[in-house]
């Protein structure tokens, strides 16, 4: 069985890559690096010690689709190529929309062209907008509060109309929660360039002396410390759910949304504490005013996924901080 991953050298592509590779599957990754580095195709190549074709191309560009669509015969697709953050959607919402829903576009033209009706998307809690009770289930009310959630609730609602068009469509639409840590080699993970916008890759810059201090984003929300409580996620669980669900979109047709978290919450506190535990090392810390669009906290209900695609998230907020920071050091 052969998967196309768009995206596949981002940080949850290329651990969802391995993960392919190494329950069997052959994969054909389209990336056009803009976000990522070619190397990380030598180093999944590397952990897994099997083959894979990659194309450096825009997901945008029909005509390179077709080419690849030509030269292979994809069985799915997962599809993980598009902006993420959060501060630049809000600045620049055109730059946004655009490549995020027009390489959707293309892609399921394309896909449809060749008859590949089976597909993974991946989503984000974000779809939730701010829940009025906690753990969130997949049937709650969707909303957003930034353009790049935004791009993500528009592409489910896409999905949910392709299906309704033509029911020999499979899909399946993955809402992650907070994806950390990294691959046990150390080979692959995430280190974004610059000031990071998240609170992972924040923290391993003040540990590793990058940057100075942490900002709290508040220590006053509802939550049991104060600080904003997540559903922290390794990503190579996550990775794992993504086999689990193509495993289910191959078995039939359908049209269906998973969360894809632990359902334990944590506080950035309770992050900060353990990494520094766990890693041996200071991270200095001052709180700050709430970021704009925060939410107090913010968990999964797993158990659809648990029951639908017989997945469950594995690793602890601990392995989380070793996984994460051995990457670092490794670089
Ligand atoms: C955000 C996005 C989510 C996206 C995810 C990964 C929203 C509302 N959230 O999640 O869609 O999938 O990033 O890209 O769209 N924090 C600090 N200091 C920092 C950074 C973060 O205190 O320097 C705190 C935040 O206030 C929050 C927690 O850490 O309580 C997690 O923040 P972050 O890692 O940015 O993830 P989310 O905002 O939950």
């Amino acid at each position: 069985m052969k998967i196309l991953v768009t995206g596949g050298t981002g940080f949850i592509g290329s651990h969802t890559c391995v993960e392919l590779l190494e329950s069997g599957y052959d994969v054909v990754i389209i990336d056009n690096l803009s976000n990522s580095k070619k190397e990380v195709v030598d180093y999944i190549k590397q952990i897994t010690n099997k083959k894979i074709s990659f194309y450096e191309q825009d997901v945008c560009n029909k005509d390179s689709l077709r080419n690849i669509f030509k030269e292979h015969s994809i069985d799915a697709i997962i599809h993980f190529a598009g902006y993420k953050a959060v501060g630049e959607s809000v600045e620049n919402p055109l730059m946004y929309y655009r490549n995020n829903i027009d390489s959707t576009l293309s892609l399921l033209e394309v896909a449809n062209e060749f008859n590949v009706k089976k597909i993974v998307f991946s989503s984000s809690a974000t779809v939730y907008g701010n829940p009025k009770t906690l753990p969130i289930r997949e049937d709650f009310p969707l909303s957003t509060t930034n353009p790049y959630g935004s791009t993500k609730l528009i592409i489910e609602g896409i999905l949910r109309d392709l299906y309704k068009s033509d029911n020999d469509w499979s899909i399946a639409l993955l809402r992650y929660f907070n994806p950390i840590g990294a691959h046990k080699s150390g080979l692959i993970g995430e280190n974004p360039n610059g000031i990071p916008n998240n609170l992972m890759p924040y923290i391993i810059k003040v540990a590793t002396k990058e940057l100075d201090c942490l900002g709290i984003f508040g220590n006053d929300y509802n939550t049991h410390d104060g600080t904003g409580v997540r559903d922290y996620i390794h990503v190579v669980d996550l990775a794992k759910g993504h086999v689990k669900a193509i495993e289910k979109i191959l078995k039939g047709t359908g049209c269906d949304a998973y969360n894809l978290g632990t359902g334990n919450g944590y506080s950035v506190l309770d992050l900060v504490n353990t990494f520094v535990k766990v890693n041996n090392v200071d991270v200095k810390y001052k709180f700050k005013d709430r970021r704009a669009g925060d939410i107090d906290a913010c968990y999964a209900d797993p158990s659809y996924a648990y029951k639908e695609l017989n997945w469950k998230a594995e690793k602890g907020i601990e392995e989380m901080c070793k996984d994460a920071y051995n990457f670092i050091k490794k670089q």
